[in-house]
């Protein structure tokens, strides 16, 4: 349980909203390739301006020592573009100017602040360290102690970095109520349903390259799913641990720092065989072109996608489930041979009639590139903070927002 914008009137009241509006961005000019995280907290800026809040917000872009570490100017403008409001852009955090700014904001105003990462405090060197500091330590920031004067309430809209426990994500709760933006509701309501409350039959399609994320979904969901499929190195893991030899694709697990995770797989598989589904045939890549094999023995050539057979069964069993989660790409669908699989289980969950929760970056990023975003029911924002979620590990911002809500429900 949480605090929501139902919960209070804002009229009046200085909100600092936290969201994660961190892009995809051209590194040379900053220039913003994929709004959708800021599509997707418009619900909340929107409300609260509306009802007459003034509204301080704080994000991140990247990473100190990334390409793409880089102020929030060009975020302010899509946001002004996409709200149809001013948005001012102050290139600062805490300076006498930005709390003077803040003390003269009217009623429905909204201002957003530097990129909270050029503050030192904010980026540990070690990044798990903050997870380990209690809140009240983290309130004594200067940051938080600057800031939170200024504040009746903190609305954390930042699901994607709900992973993270930095000040700026839960610092503010120490002193004043934490409350949970439209976006934090909706992908916390979606995805605690998935996880927790599947409709049956309920299908996870396990892909992509992250393959020990996908094992910690896998054993977090397969007492409650009726049908794991696999595909891409996930797959290749569960293959080899069903005694298949896959030469090349065995170096690549091993160059990842997968090796164990093939023993866990044996294990998974002695408890759970007749749910986990590995490809019945894969598409090779032979020198850049697409050669379907039926997998009856070993494979010496690199697997870049599932094969045809594999494809049809697997869409059986999304077109009869109830509950579908996508967390990774079938293949290697960047390559145009190697696409197929991607695009065709893509079609056949967005084509079910169940309900369709597509979770991590690069399966969204498919999703949204194949033209299937608008067929599904929920895109989660998150990467980590997704996988996170759905591998059962508690949200440092999520306890922070039940924290806040024994400490400031109205009786
Ligand atoms: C993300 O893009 O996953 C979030 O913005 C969190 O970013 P981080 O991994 O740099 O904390």
């Amino acid at each position: 349980m949480f605090l929501t914008l139902d919960d209070f009137d804002f009229e009046g009241k200085r909100v600092v909203l936290r969201v994660d509006i961190n892009c995809p961005i051209n590194p040379e000019n900053g220039e913003i390739l994929d709004d959708k995280r800021i599509r997707e907290v418009k619900k909340t800026i929107n409300e609260l301006s509306n009802s007459g809040a003034r509204v301080v917000i704080l994000a991140h872009q990247s990473r100190p020592g990334k390409k793409d570490f880089a102020p929030l100017e060009e975020h302010a403008k899509k946001l002004s573009e996409i709200l149809h409001k001013e948005v001012k852009y102050l290139d600062e955090i805490f300076s006498k100017r930005v709390i003077n700014e803040i003390k003269n904001m009217e009623d429905g105003d909204i201002i957003l602040l530097e990129n909270i990462r050029f503050y030192s405090e904010e980026v540990l060197k070690d990044w798990k360290k903050w997870e380990k500091i209690t809140p009240k330590k983290q309130a004594e920031t200067l940051l938080i102690k600057r800031l939170a004067p200024l504040f009746d309430y903190f609305v954390n809209d930042a699901f994607a970095a709900a992973h993270r426990a930095q000040p700026s994500l839960v610092g503010f709760s120490y002193y004043m109520p934490m409350i949970a933006g439209r976006l934090m509701e909706k992908e916390v309501n979606v995805l605690s349903k998935v996880v927790e409350n599947p409709d049956s039959p309920a299908v996870y399609v396990l892909g992509g390259a992250k393959a020990d994320d996908s094992i910690k979904v896998m054993k977090n969901v397969l007492d409650r799913v009726d049908y794991i499929l696999t595909g891409g190195i996930v797959a290749n893991i569960f293959l080899i641990a069903k005694g298949y030899n896959l030469g090349k694709n065995l170096e690549i697990i091993k160059n990842l720092g997968y090796e164990s995770l093939i023993e866990e797989a044996k294990n998974l598989l002695e408890k759970y065989e007749e749910k986990i589904y590995t490809p019945v045939d894969v598409a090779l890549n032979i020198n850049g072109e697409r050669v379907e094999k039926k997998l009856n023995g070993d494979v010496e050539e690199l697997i870049n996608d599932i094969g045809e057979e594999t494809i049809k069964i697997y869409s059986e069993i999304i077109k009869k489930a109830k509950t579908i989660v996508a967390n990774g790409p079938m293949g290697v669908f960047e390559l145009e041979n190697f696409a197929i699989g991607t695009i065709k289980i893509l079609d056949a969950i967005a084509h079910s009639k169940g309900f369709k929760v597509i979770g991590g970056g690069h399966i969204a990023a498919a999703t949204e590139l194949f033209g299937y975003a608008d067929k599904i029911d929920h895109i989660s924002t998150g990467g980590g903070a997704t996988l996170s979620f759905l591998s059962g590990e508690k949200l440092p911002v999520i306890e922070m927002l039940k924290e806040s809500y024994s400490k400031f429900k109205h009786p």
